[in-house]
């Protein structure tokens, strides 16, 4: 039983079990509990569940644990959507918690963090943008191939469990159509009696799905990822395209639908390769543009530069409203994309460059000519010290930060703040309800007037 002393908490053990009561939830949304005045973050369990969990790591003043049974829910639970066999959804792990809670806590850990990680003051934190949808709202799925029974199940991963998939029927966070898409395939694999891939016995085939869907356009891709191995063609209708682990494959090789997915986005109509990224939210990218459009604040005259822009999307929705946009990426097919894109809707004011953010942004401003306004829209990691650095040569008078990771955004933040900027105006959007991944843009600004 946990019990708070002045003393060092006892060690604990991996593997070890014992029962705790969530207090709070910590940053990256695992439930907080104290036992004997060691720090316990538990996956899978809300602030007032009491539940008996696994150790999963034992430090000297924390521990890490995984749930392994719910005795009592919290007085403020609500009852799970969203489950699989019983189990709750691993792509849901909020779903336990009312969406005002969720949003409360995510506008909280970004002012937390920017505070606390930056030792920022003096922005305005504004009020989180609400999702339009909480539930199926997903464009982009990735489910996982297991056998029960001498046939197929196609799902997730239960969770902690790297051996265990749960097979899904109906994930409310996938529409209608990307939910039957997975179970046609997976009709297909029992119909044609192909089995899971088993790593350790090096038999089997199938081993993940991905089921990508244009969100505006209706068009649904799914893309089979296998071992090597001989197995009959999949329905056409289901766009499906074959990998092999290593070496490539004997069974159906190239796309079998289209290559390309097709979404739309505002009036602008686009395309994307499978290797590239896309928000996988296409409602909420749309609102996380147009703040970050309105954070930019672009008369016509502007030079911006969009960095780690993916097929274009941030920069060819802010073309319009600027000089010239000039795109950043490090993915060569997403970079094609974006030309492609550009050319499609007619923005002739956007160019693209492929190459990393470390050693692109001087050549960038060697060809293009210093920015006014740099947007920022880096993977969880943020940027390097260095990065940061190069991004300050650009000497713009504005940076938009696009950030999914509030704890990196802090700290580069805080380089940029050293070095002159203000940062002004921060607004978080819950790109992702039942999760708790934040999505938040910033405007840091040179010298500003007031
Ligand atoms: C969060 S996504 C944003 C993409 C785009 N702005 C959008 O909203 O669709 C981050 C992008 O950064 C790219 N990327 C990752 N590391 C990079 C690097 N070192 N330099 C440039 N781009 C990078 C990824 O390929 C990905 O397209």
């Amino acid at each position: 039983m946990e019990q708070a002393t002045g003393e060092a908490p006892a060690r604990r053990h991996r593997g070890e079990q014992l029962e705790v009561e969530i207090d709070s939830l910590a940053f990256g949304g695992r439930g907080l509990a104290r036992a004997d005045g060691l720090v316990v973050f538990v996956a899978g369990a809300l602030p007032g569940d009491r539940v008996r969990v696994e150790i999963t790591k034992a430090k000297k003043r924390f521990a890490e644990a995984r749930t392994v049974e719910l005795l009592s829910p919290g007085a403020e639970r609500i009852a799970d959507r969203c489950t699989h066999e019983g189990e709750p959804c691993p792509g849901a792990p909020w779903q336990g918690l009312a969406y005002e809670r969720q949003l409360a806590e995510k506008s909280a850990q970004v002012g937390e963090a920017l505070r606390r990680i930056g030792e920022l003051d003096g922005f305005e934190l504004e009020p989180i943008e609400a999702a339009a949808e909480q539930w199926r709202y997903r464009n982009k799925l990735e489910y996982s191939f297991g056998d029960r029974d001498g046939e197929a199940i196609l799902g997730f991963h239960a969770r902690g469990r790297w051996d265990l998939i749960v097979d899904v029927d109906d994930c409310q966070l996938a529409s209608e159509r990307g939910n039957a898409a997975r179970n046609a395939v997976r009709e297909w694999a029992r119909l044609e009696s192909i089995l899971a891939y088993d790593g350790r016995e090096r038999t089997g085939v199938l081993r993940n799905l991905i089921v990508r869907e244009g969100w505006r356009t209706g068009q649904i891709q799914t893309r089979l990822v296998t071992s090597a191995a001989r197995f009959p063609k999949p329905p056409v209708d289901l766009h499906t395209a074959i990998e092999g682990d290593s070496g490539g494959t004997d069974g159906p090789t190239g796309a079998l639908g289209e290559e390309r997915l097709r979404e739309e986005l505002f009036d602008l109509k686009l395309e994307m390769s499978h290797g590239a990224f896309f928000q996988t939210n296409t409602e909420m990218a749309e609102r996380l543009y147009a703040i970050a459009a309105d954070f930019a604040g672009l008369n016509g005259s502007e030079r911006v530069f969009d960095l780690y822009c993916g097929i274009g999307t941030i920069g060819l929705t802010m073309a319009k409203q600027a000089g010239e946009v000039w795109g950043l990426e490090i993915v060569p097919e997403a970079i094609a994309d974006a030309e492609r894109n550009a050319e499609q809707n007619k923005i002739e004011n956007a160019h693209f460059m492929a190459g990393s953010a470390r050693t692109g942004v001087r050549p960038l401003i060697e060809k293009a000519g210093k920015p006014d306004v740099v947007v920022i829209d880096p993977p969880r990691a943020g940027l390097s010290q260095k990065i940061v650095r190069r991004v300050l040569e650009c000497e713009a008078k504005k940076i938009v930060y696009v950030s999914c990771n509030p704890t990196t955004l802090a700290p580069n933040a805080a380089q940029m703040v050293e070095a002159g900027y203000k940062l002004r105006r921060v607004k978080p959007v819950d790109m992702f309800p039942q999760t708790p991944h934040i999505e938040c843009v910033a405007l840091l600004e040179k010298n500003p007037a007031s």
